[in-house]
């Protein structure tokens, strides 16, 4: 088999990396890819660096063993605090995300934006640097929000619950005149019709998942490792958790059938 045949390995600490993976197959139908989730771990948001570094690299160590020719790190948080060490450690491509601020930026009247993010992306010296190289003169708002991730985690997108938490999160920004909110996890793509709803139609929503499956479709290319298969690619799912229950709530997300295989807490390989 080509090197070009090979998968692409997707990592997310649980469920958000499939609207990235939504995505990037949209993009690259001839693609193949292994979808790699952290169940046991998730969330990130609320935990030390040190354990997400660990976890971090340890499962890209995973993807690597099962010949990934490149890498999409799926998760803000992931990047947040261990993008620079993947990329010093690992040889092989590796496209990370940001929350989209820069974007938000370009698309703001009100000059006021809210970006919703883990409590850890909110907090980073990531995000700040964003905000102060693409929205110096804008007000960037930043709304931690802890609770969210677990919600979708454990099958409740639509439940009222979260609803009533996304309401109570935007409520002071709406009140504030902002016009753009940043999703800033990639969890929260799949409450995107829950935020519209209490935002109403004169609030933009923006993510990164198509700019990362364009960025990657260009990396890909100028690394020569494109497929060039005119079938369409498959996609294998894994999971450090319990492999059923990740395949009913992924299932309801994607609204396709998934079957995942589990790897259990603790693999035995790391980079
Ligand atoms: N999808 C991850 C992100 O984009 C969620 C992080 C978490 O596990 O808290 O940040």
């Amino acid at each position: 088999m080509s090197c070009t045949d090979h998968p692409i390995g997707v990592f997310d600490s649980g469920f958000g990396g499939l609207s990235v993976l939504r995505a990037l197959r949209a993009q690259m139908p001839q693609e193949s890819f292994i979808y790699l989730a952290d169940s046991a771990f998730c969330p990130y948001g609320d935990k030390d660096d040190a354990t997400i570094e660990s976890r971090v690299h340890l499962l890209m160590g995973e993807l690597v063993a099962r010949d990934c020719k490149a890498m999409v790190v799926a998760c803000n948080t992931a990047c947040s605090v261990a993008i620079g060490s993947l990329r010093e450690r690992l040889g092989a491509p590796i496209v990370g995300l940001e929350p989209a601020v820069k974007p938000a930026a370009r698309r703001t009247r009100t000059r006021k934006v809210a970006v919703l993010a883990t409590p850890r992306t909110a907090r980073g010296q990531r995000l700040h640097q964003l905000v102060e190289t693409h929205a110096p003169d804008i007000e960037v708002e930043t709304i931690p929000a802890p609770g969210l991730v677990d919600l979708i985690e454990s099958g409740q997108s639509q439940s009222r619950e979260i609803r009533y938490l996304l309401s109570n999160l935007l409520e002071g920004p709406l009140a504030r005149g902002c016009d753009v909110v940043v999703l800033g996890c990639t969890h929260y793509p799949f409450l995107a019709g829950a935020i519209a709803e209490i935002v109403g139609p004169s609030v933009a929503i923006v993510s990164s998942g198509n700019a990362v499956a364009r960025q990657t479709e260009r990396v890909l290319r100028r690394s020569g490792l494109l497929s060039a298969s005119e079938l369409g690619g498959r996609c294998d799912y894994l999971t450090t958790g319990d492999p059923l229950r990740f395949d009913a709530v992924a299932c309801e997300l994607l609204g396709t059938v998934v079957r995942s295989e589990s790897i259990g807490a603790q693999t035995s390989v790391a980079v």
